[in-house]
């Protein structure tokens, strides 16, 4: 386990999130009304690039290729892709997964990600 500063808390306003290196990891770390999270980059459905979604409900994020939803805080499927029609027969092969999710601290100012 290790810590890394990943950027500054004062350019993640709340309701935003972004991509950051956080040692080997590919990471994105969401300013949500709670706190700050941290979730792997990847989509674990067939690897979409989560920070480039959007955060709905104030607390999941829905990923921008076929809409699965996570919830933020603990990296559960809220709903698994559904866009566009006829993609759930992928499931056979990219079932339901969680993403990963990282211990996130602010320390003087900066985002510190645990990986
Ligand atoms: S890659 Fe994220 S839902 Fe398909």
């Amino acid at each position: 386990m290790a810590q890394h500063a990943v950027g500054l808390a004062a350019d993640l306003p709340v309701g935003s999130m972004k991509a950051f290196r956080a040692g080997q990891e590919r990471v994105v770390v969401y300013h949500l009304k709670g706190g700050f999270y941290a979730t792997q980059a990847q989509c674990t459905h067939t690897f979409g690039p989560l920070a480039r979604g959007e955060i709905v409900d104030g607390c999941q994020v829905r990923c921008p290729l076929h809409r699965a939803r996570f919830d933020i805080a603990t990296g559960q499927v809220v709903e698994w892709a559904n866009f566009p029609p006829g993609i759930q027969l992928l499931d056979a092969l990219r079932g339901e997964r969680a993403l990963r999710t990282y211990p996130v601290k602010v320390k003087d100012g900066k985002i510190m990600v645990t990986t």
